[in-house]
């Protein structure tokens, strides 16, 4: 029992000492105990926040965007002066598009970066994998793009700022009603192998189902997958008006591409997987008019936005994308819970144990005005939001420029 005790009281010593010891480059991160007792002053003037996003296969087409919105986040909120005088400081880790990529970057911001909390990862199929490693660890994590059914249900530290795909996913189908009102038959596309995207076909199904359309055939296939002919022709002798499709950016893009090639002229809906600009590239012009719901508007009014959008702009001459606007409004959550939390106790003075307790409590608590407009969490965290839209897709000739044109 006495061992215990002050095994306990060790690790609660050293912890407290790594409390702003972050980032790969930060000399001071060691498991050592011995050198932990002496942090530089550099790194206690930083408060580590982790960023788990995939930076590389095809699912860091939709993770890049994550990281883009985060580091403007990142330079806006510590130019505004940062946690009370302290800045923030982001580690990214590269997750990949896998669940053992995401394990390994969740553990290695947990146990070596020490960071106070995670965004991340880009796909709920990586969350119900890694999430649990950081509930085990009491490290708060927010999502980012996660959106599938069950994701704040993991655990009492999993939040998320993306509205899931019972919110958003019905938007696109009303949308699309509204420009065809003739829409009978509709043909559902799906990959199978992907927790997200089983997750929005359901709601796609269910809201065909609700509106009164005959739901005239379920088509499968993987996220990993090129060549779509064979279900394409499969649901194109059925003759639907309307084709629903939950993919990812790059198998989606595809699947759009070679419907159009086979002759297809009618309305086609995109899921939350195909909304970003780098699917551009993959359809070209023949992603025109594909309508994806949307969970930010780049026109929204407010002075967070507006400087988002302005900083994202110059950065990138594109308007910002819905994951952008997503990881900028995770960064300012922790920002600003973080901020609340240091004027009630500072957060100096705080383990690194009780720091991410109490921020995962604090951030619960808050009411945040961000560029994806006014949100809170409930208890379990899920995110309340109001607003909601939908886009159609514009591309020029080349691919490389195109947009989403907000309908009204
Ligand atoms: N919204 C997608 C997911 O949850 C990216 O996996």
């Amino acid at each position: 029992m006495k061992r215990f005790i002050l095994l306990g009281t060790s690790l609660l010593a050293s912890s407290s000492l790594l409390i702003t010891a972050c980032g790969q480059n930060t000399p001071t991160v060691s498991n050592s105990p011995e050198a932990t007792t002496q942090p530089t002053e550099t790194s206690r003037k930083e408060i580590p926040i982790g960023i788990a996003l995939a930076q590389t296969s095809n699912v860091a087409l939709l993770g890049q965007e994550g990281v883009a919105g985060s580091k403007i986040a990142e330079k806006y909120f510590n130019d505004k002066g940062g946690i009370n005088g302290t800045p923030i400081k982001l580690v990214v880790q590269d997750t990949g598009g896998d669940e053992a990529g995401a394990i390994n970057a969740f553990q290695t911001l947990i146990t070596q970066n020490k960071v106070a909390g995670i965004v991340g990862p880009t796909l709920s199929q990586q969350a119900f994998s890694a999430d649990p490693i950081a509930e085990r660890a009491k490290v708060p994590v927010i999502a980012a793009s996660n959106t599938a059914k069950g994701i704040p249900e993991i655990g009492d530290y999993i939040a998320r700022v993306s509205s899931p795909v019972t919110v958003v996913a019905p938007n696109s189908v009303k949308a699309a009603l509204k420009i065809n009102p003739k829409i009978k038959k509709v043909a559902v596309f799906f990959a199978q192998n992907d927790a997200f995207n089983k997750s929005e076909t359901e709601v796609f199904q269910k809201t065909v189902k609700d509106q009164g359309l005959d739901l005239v055939t379920v088509q499968k296939f993987q996220t990993t997958d090129t060549d779509f002919q064979t279900q394409a022709t499969s649901a194109l002798n059925l003759k639907p008006d309307l084709i629903i499709i939950s993919g990812l950016a790059s198998d989606g893009g595809n699947l759009v591409r070679q419907l159009r090639e086979l002759g297809y002229k009618g309305l086609i809906i995109g899921g939350n997987g195909l909304n970003s600009s780098n699917i551009f590239a993959v359809c070209k012009t023949q992603c025109n008019g594909v309508l994806v719901a949307q969970a930010y508007s780049p026109d929204h009014k407010n002075a967070v936005n507006e400087a988002f959008r302005e900083t994202y702009l110059n950065q990138y001459k594109k308007q910002p994308p819905q994951f952008s606007a997503q990881a900028f409004a995770a960064v300012q959550v922790y920002v600003e819970a973080l901020q609340a939390l240091d004027k009630k106790t500072p957060i100096k003075n705080l383990s690194l144990e009780q720091l991410r307790t109490d921020l995962n409590k604090q951030l619960l608590t808050g009411t945040y005005d961000t560029p994806i407009g006014l949100i809170s969490f409930s208890p379990t965290g899920e995110v309340n939001q109001k607003d909601f839209y939908v886009a159609e897709m514009k591309v020029d000739k080349d691919g490389n420029n195109g947009q989403f044109v907000y309908l009204k």
